[in-house]
């Protein structure tokens, strides 16, 4: 893949312009030929190690090796979109009929039409290019998990009356599963391309502290303490803002003398992302917990560099959550939604329960883990893994890899059940009962949605996280 040698542009592509024109265009609609859609969803993504494409981002420098990123990047990135369309178009139980749900997919199919529109990245100026449009793909502020949790309430609202058996709800859950697994890598492999432009790599080194080892998304040497610490900062103030009061977060650093100094090579927007989401959890417990006393037991953070994992514990006294509960905690459609007065006031109008799943589906991304332990009237303790060397894969789920066309023939067979052959006709611009809740989605702030704020909205907000 990226090792080959630079390809010749007139050589055939799997993805073309000419050859494959899946969507095309009715006014204000996208028409999709969905047999076009489907052969180029059933190709099969290549999953990559993280030290890897560190290497690879290493030698850009070079550019016969940028280019040979941006031409697997061109082949790659279609395929893994058409797959989260197809995700989308075929998620059972009627969940892909749901306007928002359809919006999402419809969403991806407009990035495929960009890609129609470029021509596979051979000189300088067509890279560029080709990371301009990439970059516009990634800065798109349409949050996607809020559509998707926003299609979930209102499948959920509209089914109301419709039992489903815990095999249905699993077979949904499996397949929102693999949609937000397989979009944490499409994301990250867009960004780090962006990100390791030479020109824009100049401007992040500038960004984060003139640190010297970070190299597109990824840091070789990431130093989980700061990183937490950073998170820690941003989570109290936050707390702060929103409840009045914050307990305090104490940081533990419990590497040993002969670990401290080894390489931790991770992603550390991902990094922050899972913490963040872990920490406000927390604190949202404690602090409701202890709305009336004078006195906030703290939250309590260790964070320790091992031979294989560097781990993290986050321990609160929040009072944790009935076993009933926790569950539940790891589904994006059970929605455990606020029964606190607070929570209300504070989240009422977005969605909630997807902050737990998306950190669980960013810790295995790259081999690591989440658990939380609870113990129902004092407190949860979350352990969140991480491999220290970046030999893990990317963890894309089976289905994903194996892809569509190299499932069982019932599972296609299915597949053609639900959208058919027939060309599916999706709006260019969101339908008007939606277009409201969109431009919403869109103007939130994004620690409101629980998605990862990527790498390169780091660079252009000048933010934290
Ligand atoms: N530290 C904790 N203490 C007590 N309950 C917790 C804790 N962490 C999670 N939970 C329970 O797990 C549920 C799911 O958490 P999750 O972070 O996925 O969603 P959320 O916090 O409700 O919403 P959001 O999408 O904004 O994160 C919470 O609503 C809460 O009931
Ligand atoms: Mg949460």
């Amino acid at each position: 893949m990226m090792t080959e040698e630079a390809e010749d542009s007139s050589s055939p592509r799997r993805f073309t312009n000419a050859s494959s024109p899946f969507v095309s265009s009715d006014n204000n609609n996208m028409i999709v030929d969905m047999v076009a859609l489907q052969a180029l969803a059933s190709q099969k993504p290549t999953p990559l190690r993280l030290a890897d494409m560190y290497k690879y981002a290493v030698e850009t420098s070079n550019f016969g090796q940028r280019l040979r990123n941006a031409q697997f990047l061109y082949k790659e990135i279609p395929i893994r979109m058409a797959q989260r369309a197809m995700d989308l178009l075929t998620l059972p139980h009627g969940l892909n009929e749901v306007t928002a749900i359809r919006n999402v997919a419809g969403l991806y199919l407009r990035y495929l039409e960009w890609f129609q529109h470029i021509p596979m990245p051979s000189t300088v100026e067509e890279e560029d290019a080709f990371t301009d449009m990439l970059e516009r793909i990634i800065l798109d502020r349409t949050s996607v998990p809020s559509m998707i949790a926003r299609g979930i309430q209102s499948w959920q609202r509209e089914s109301d009356d419709k039992e489903m058996s815990e095999d249905q709800w699993h077979e949904m859950e499996d397949g929102l599963y693999r949609f937000f697994t397989a979009r944490v890598g499409l994301r990250f492999l867009t960004e780090h391309h962006i990100l390791s432009s030479p020109s824009r790599q100049a401007q992040a080194q500038h960004m984060i502290e003139g640190k010297e080892d970070f190299l597109g998304c990824i840091m070789t040497d990431c130093d989980p303490v700061h990183e937490v610490k950073k998170v820690v900062e941003e989570v109290t103030q936050k707390t702060l803002q929103q409840y009045g009061v914050s307990p305090k977060i104490e940081v533990l650093d419990s590497t040993s003398a002969d670990q401290k100094n080894a390489a931790f090579t991770y992603v550390p927007h991902h990094l922050q992302y899972m913490v963040a989401e872990l920490l406000k959890n927390s604190c949202r417990a404690t602090v409701m917990r202890y709305q009336s006393s004078t006195e906030i037991p703290p939250i309590k953070v260790v964070v320790v560099k091992g031979a294989e994992d560097v781990s993290i514990k986050i321990a609160d006294q929040g009072g944790g959550a009935p076993r009933s509960t926790m569950e539940k905690i790891w589904n994006f459609a059970h929605s455990t939604k606020s029964e606190d007065a607070i929570s209300e006031q504070v989240s009422e109008s977005s969605a909630r329960g997807f902050g737990l799943p998306l950190a669980r589906i960013y810790a295995r991304y790259f081999g690591g883990e989440l658990t939380l332990r609870s113990m129902e009237g004092y407190g949860v303790d979350a352990y969140l893994y991480l491999p220290r060397l970046g030999h893990a894969c990317e963890n894309l789920p089976a289905s994903v890899v194996a892809s569509p066309g190299e499932q069982d023939s019932n599972v296609v067979a299915d597949m053609k059940k639900l959208v058919g052959d027939r060309p599916i006709v999706v709006s260019r611009a969101p339908q008007s009962d939606e277009a409201e809740a969109e431009a919403a989605v869109k103007d939130e702030p994004p620690q409101e949605v629980p998605c990862c704020t990527g790498a390169l909205d780091l660079m252009q907000r000048k933010q934290a996280f």
